[in-house]
């Protein structure tokens, strides 16, 4: 199984990263549990949401292989907030493509095709398939995290699992009030 460096350049990820190739079960669960002591520690010393999101954004998608985008969108709303990928959507509402639906329904969803997802709202026409997870503090849904790669089918269950312990990670360091 070929897993990209970190540090790698996701923009060459398409290339490097075969759908079924993204890391083997074992390897993939240690890549999410460094993730998110990374993060954990990245974040540790930070007050500000807006910065803590930031470093969380940039660390998922340098540390994660094929993936074109990485962010989150924040209520009110859903408002964009601190990515690292190409310019994207500033505004989209609750209940509308795979971040609105995922924000409404408090569950993360797993795109595994985003062509035959109805709904789904192309920001980059390179996205092939997403992965969105809730952000969730005190039984409240705060935003989400999204993930965008231009692999077919690139995330799946183990994927899902990782990115909700790290959402779980990010919102411990968001403070008290919402970060939007
Ligand atoms: N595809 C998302 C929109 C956000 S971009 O992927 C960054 C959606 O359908 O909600």
């Amino acid at each position: 199984m070929a897993l990209i460096p970190l540090g790698s350049s996701p923009d060459t990820a398409e290339t490097l990263v075969a759908p079924s190739d993204v890391g083997c079960s074992d390897g993939r669960q240690r890549l999410y549990e460094d993730l998110a002591d990374q993060i954990d520690a990245l974040l540790a010393g930070a007050a500000d949401s807006t910065a803590n999101l930031a470093n969380a954004a940039a660390a998922i998608y340098h540390a994660l292989p094929a993936l074109n985008w990485a962010g989150f969108y924040l209520l009110r709303g859903l408002v964009l907030g601190p990515f690292q990928g190409k310019p994207a959507c500033v505004r989209i509402p609750v209940g509308m493509g795979v971040c609105g639906i995922a924000a409404m329904q408090r569950q993360s969803i797993l795109v595994p095709d985003v062509h035959a997802f109805p709904g789904h709202i192309a920001c980059d026409p390179a996205s092939r398939s997403e992965l969105v997870v809730p952000l969730i503090r005190d039984g409240t849904v705060i935003g989400v995290l999204d993930l965008d790669s231009p692999v077919v089918a690139r995330f799946d269950a183990q994927d899902q699992a990782g990115c909700e312990a790290l959402a779980a990670v990010i919102v411990r360091h968001l403070g008290s009030v919402p970060p939007a």
